[in-house]
């Protein structure tokens, strides 16, 4: 008789954009005469730029004709993409990174998800507190984080690190040792960054303690303030420390199109084991290449109208990213993030639960958002909303809170 992988059921039931959804519901349902604005959306809506439609629409053609026709691309991605992220994203910003160290796949979530099979069953795993869910999730799948308490909503073999305005969303050095830690910045859900020292203390920090860190920069596009580096690999040491993964879904509307990388610099070693020859064979063995129409278009984004283009979309982002940041501010809202991410974080008003605080101002002002609560139990008190809505819309919301 088969056996199931019983670590699928300790996992607690995402419960988050379900429950939000059906409250919506409930709410259209009975008051059909109110327009509602979405500010809780974490997906772009803007439509991908001209120079990526015309490169998609020139790779389908090449489809079509036997001499420049493409079937299996290669296992890490082809050439003509690696090399670009290589100069674009690397050497352009100082940091040493080879093309045959990036390894491209279909995203950020998928690389977050599998990455922890290079590591030994035993590993134990560091995260902030909120956090994207699929660090832990994942871990939890192979077993590795211990038993989920629902009281806490805490596993017992994860180390949490809080990250609250207490310590200025910048986490602490946790007490006890971990494997693997996991650090995404700009981050999801709380809109902050570290500036360069304070991601050079996790780094001397890993080297210290033979830590690797993953670090999540899938939100690196947003980052404009110069103090806040682009890449972990600004810091030194992180060659022989860091795997870095990024995405082409935020910082170029790839979402439903589906790009990423992760980063696997060959300094990175267990014993005289290279990490990279690990996820090398993983990613051999596993997955068989993003499509070639996509990865020409994901080239295309590194083009001068690209960036152009790419800079533009960015820009009206984050244009309501600061509508919402001053608009909560002038409305008395104690507010963090959204200047270098698409993501607002705010503090609910007179320590109100943060579901309790969606209730209010779906029911009250007809906005939707998310919950801190939803990303971990230091999530709580807090509530997120995103620049991703319309920019009439993210406008009428403000002036909806401001009129209160
Ligand atoms: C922190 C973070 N990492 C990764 C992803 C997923 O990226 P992708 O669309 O490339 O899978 C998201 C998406 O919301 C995210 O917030």
């Amino acid at each position: 008789m088969f056996k199931i992988n019983e670590n699928y059921l300790k996992l607690p039931g995402s419960y988050l954009f379900s429950t939000i959804a059906k409250k919506v519901a409930e709410f259209t349902d009975a008051n059909p005469d109110k327009e509602i604005i979405r500010l809780g959306i974490g997906d772009v809506t803007l439509p991908l730029s001209k120079a990526v439609i015309e490169r998609l629409h020139s790779a389908v053609d090449e489809m079509a004709d036997q001499s420049t026709f493409k079937g299996y691309a290669p296992d890490l991605g082809y050439e003509f993409l690696r090399s670009t992220i290589a100069k674009e994203d690397y050497e352009k910003r100082g940091c040493q990174i080879a093309a045959d160290e990036i390894f491209i796949s279909d995203g950020a979530k998928s690389d977050s998800g599998n990455i922890a099979e290079i590591f030994a069953d035993d590993t134990r795993i560091a995260v902030t507190d909120p956090v994207y869910p699929v660090y832990v999730d994942s871990n939890a799948m192979a077993g590795r984080t211990g038993d989920y308490d629902p009281q806490t909503e805490m596993w017992s073999n994860v180390i949490y690190m809080p990250c609250t305005k207490e310590n200025d969303f910048v986490p602490e050095l946790p007490k006890e040792t971990p494997d693997v830690i996991y650090l995404c910045f700009p981050n999801n859900p709380t809109g902050t960054t570290l500036t360069k020292e304070q991601l050079q203390v996790w780094v001397d920090y890993a080297l210290k303690v033979g830590a690797v860190i993953i670090y999540d920069a899938a939100y690196e596009a947003y980052i404009s303030s110069p103090e806040v580096p682009h890449s972990i690999y600004e810091c030194a040491g992180a060659r022989e420390c860091a795997i870095e993964i990024r995405s082409f879904s935020k910082n170029a509307g790839f979402t439903g199109t589906r790009l990423g990388f992760t980063v696997v610099p060959k300094d990175l070693k267990c014993g005289d084991t290279m990490l990279h020859s690990l996820w090398a064979r993983r990613h051999g063995t596993k997955f068989n290449g993003a499509p070639y129409i996509i990865q020409a278009a994901g080239a295309a984004v590194y083009t001068d109208e690209g960036k152009k283009q790419t800079r533009e979309q960015i820009a009206y982002y984050m244009n309501n990213a600061k509508v919402i940041r001053e608009g909560l501010i002038s409305a008395g809202y104690e507010v963090f993030g959204g200047v270098d991410a698409p993501y607002i974080w705010l503090k609910t008003p007179e320590n109100m639960k943060s579901w309790d605080f969606f209730d209010y101002l779906l029911n009250e002002l007809y906005i939707v958002g998310t919950p801190g609560a939803g990303f971990g139990p230091s999530g709580e008190g807090y509530f997120r909303l995103t620049a991703f809505g319309s920019a009439e819309n993210t406008k009428i919301a403000m002036e909806r809170i401001k009129n209160a």
